[in-house]
């Protein structure tokens, strides 16, 4: 784990981190921002910060808003990453619908796996053939995946393909996410993480990388990690 800051709450590791972000977004002047938000309800927080605090800056022209995942269902569905986002966030920015990137869920998996995939690689500068978003925002599960790459997925780490199709690994329901080598790719890469329930997988990535090494975050290299004190309770 290359760097961590841990927070008292997780109201102040957004907010933190919502200025950071838009710091980031500023001092990039030479093109479009490319940034890749994951899914799960940890973002809420920084969209409601993002929402609150900077709604009126200009900035948001230049960013395009990218998925780490979606699940594959209708944008709609009360499961939808882009749905979560869109509520709480983008409804509430002065952007174009140019700049928003939805996987599209309602399609079949392989096909949107592909199209996605193109998408990215026609819009996004590259280095060493593979695309660079300039931040990849992750969360992590409690059993340690990220993105959608699970535990008993873990070849989709090394996938040649820019995006892939995975299987939740107890519903069975279908995702679209961005792949080990694109999202190590990336720029840069926060992790935020709060809440007690992965504070042990925490450990294991922070301190005993024999028992990591079967967790799909553990092999996200070159990232910043953002935790919770609660996160971070049995980092000692
Ligand atoms: C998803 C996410 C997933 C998420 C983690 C953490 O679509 O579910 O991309 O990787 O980041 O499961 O989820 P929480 O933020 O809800 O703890």
């Amino acid at each position: 784990m290359e760097k961590l800051a841990i927070y008292p709450t997780p109201e102040e590791l957004a907010t933190v981190f919502a200025d950071k972000l838009i710091n980031m977004v500023k001092n990039k002047t030479d093109h479009e921002f490319h940034l890749a938000i994951s899914g799960g309800r940890t973002p809420d927080l920084l969209f409601a910060v993002l929402a609150k605090k900077y709604q009126r800056e200009d900035l948001w022209a230049k960013v395009h808003f990218w998925w780490v995942d979606e699940r594959m269902v209708p944008p709609a569905h009360p499961d939808s990453n882009f749905r979560v986002a869109k509520e709480l966030l983008l409804e509430k920015l002065p952007i174009v619908g140019e700049n928003i990137h939805r996987i599209k869920g309602e399609n079949h998996p392989e096909t949107e796996a592909r199209c996605y995939s193109v998408q990215i690689q026609e819009k996004l500068p590259q280095k060493e053939g593979w695309p660079v978003f300039d931040l990849i925002v992750l969360g992590m599960g409690d059993d340690g995946h990220t993105a959608s790459i699970f535990p008993d997925q873990m070849e989709l780490l090394v996938s040649d393909q820019v995006c892939a199709v995975a299987t939740h690994p107890a519903s069975g329901q279908k995702r679209v996410t961005l792949t080990g080598k694109t999202i190590n790719n990336a720029a840069n890469i926060c992790f935020l993480v709060t809440g007690s329930g992965k504070a042990e997988r925490l450990r294991e990535i922070k301190n005993s990388p024999d028992l990591a090494d079967s967790l799909p975050a553990f092999y996200i290299r070159n990232a910043e990690w953002l935790v919770d004190v609660a996160a971070a309770n049995l980092l000692g």
